[in-house]
């Protein structure tokens, strides 16, 4: 009777993860000790660089994790017929999987065969957001690749104009509760939007008003002459907050004044569950952070692959 409870609880909380397997922070310990500084230098090089990889890097695993589980198919180049993950709408503005490709080079020449593309990511994400500024942690390991790759899928990603209910679904359906949908929505302390994602709130927002009305109208201004309505500027776009380069609690701040970019953020001062978070966030780094991480391992330990793949584009 117990592995059948097991297994009802575990398809119950991770319905969309194809397996729910135990990950553990010295999985590599004994087959490839230098990984973590090999994938930190890695990041750290890219970001050199080009200080918009960070944000590349944490959403990129976050579009992983949601789509059968943290398994690198958004690594996957499409082939053949088959058109993958990265090509589906909401991940063409994803980049930097060079840095993945980078650092998977570096961990097979130490230890050929053994680490998979998807603890890579996961360890890549987090360096990302201690290089910015913020928390660390241990990130759990023992991640395998997947096998496939769909584009069709990404309709499952959750979209900029989903209210708090639509929000709160995707979540649950990946046993993330509101909790995590407000920590993790923290992520947007980091990074760039284009303006696709923000047009409805600043045009044709609904048949009474033309712009969303929760928007501050000074960001609104500002968002509209960037973002005309005719707009073909395909990079034009805003950043996600003020100091977007920054790990910080920005981002709560600024959506306490209607300043957020998507109705997807400013849904979370809808609910007064939500907002009581919000609120907490804004006023604490130190609670952001810890919420953070806390969310981060449970999204990032959302398992699913089969095998450990030589090349994070191919399949074995
Ligand atoms: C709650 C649901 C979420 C929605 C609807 C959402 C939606 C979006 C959208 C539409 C963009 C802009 C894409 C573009 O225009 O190029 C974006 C960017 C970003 N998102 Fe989210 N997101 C969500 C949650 C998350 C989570 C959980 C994380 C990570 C923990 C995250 C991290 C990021 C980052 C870092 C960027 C900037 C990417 C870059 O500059 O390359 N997002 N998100």
């Amino acid at each position: 009777m117990a592995p059948i409870i097991a297994l009802a609880f575990a398809f119950l909380f991770f319905p969309l993860s194809s397996s729910v397997s135990a990950l553990s922070s010295n999985y590599y310990d004994q087959t490839c000790p230098q990984l973590e500084q090999t994938v930190t230098s890695t990041v750290q090089k890219a970001l050199q660089n080009d200080r918009t990889v960070a944000a590349a890097l944490l959403r990129m695993h976050f579009h992983d994790c949601f789509i059968r589980g943290c398994d690198a198919s958004v690594l996957l180049n499409s082939k053949g017929n088959n058109r993958a993950e990265k090509d589906g709408p909401p991940n063409i503005s994803l980049h930097a999987f060079y840095v993945i490709d980078h650092a998977k080079t570096a961990v097979e020449a130490l230890c050929p065969g053994v680490v998979s593309c998807a603890d890579i990511l996961a360890l890549a994400a987090r360096d990302a957001v201690v290089l910015s500024g913020g928390p660390t942690w241990e990130v759990p390991k023992g991640r395998k690749d997947g096998r496939i790759s769909q584009a069709i899928d990404t309709r499952q990603l959750p979209a900029p104009v989903f209210n708090i209910s639509q929000l709160q679904q995707s979540f649950s359906q990946r046993g993330l509760s509101l909790e995590d949908l407000v920590a993790l929505s923290g992520g947007h302390t980091l990074g760039f939007a284009h303006c696709s994602s923000f047009q409805n709130r600043i045009h044709s927002f609904n048949a009474t008003f033309d712009v969303d009305p929760t928007l501050n109208p000074s960001l609104a201004s500002n968002l509209r002459s960037i973002c005309p309505v005719n707009n073909n500027v395909r990079n034009a776009g805003t950043s996600l907050d003020s100091t977007n380069f920054k790990f910080d609690n920005m981002y709560y701040k600024l959506l306490l004044q209607g300043r957020s970019i998507f109705s997807s953020d400013q849904a979370l001062v809808t609910d007064k569950r939500t907002r009581a978070l919000v609120a907490k966030y804004a006023s604490s780094q130190e609670e952001f952070e810890n919420a953070f991480v806390k969310s981060m391992i449970k999204m990032s330990s959302i398992t699913g692959g089969q095998e450990i793949r030589l090349n994070c584009r191919v399949v074995r």
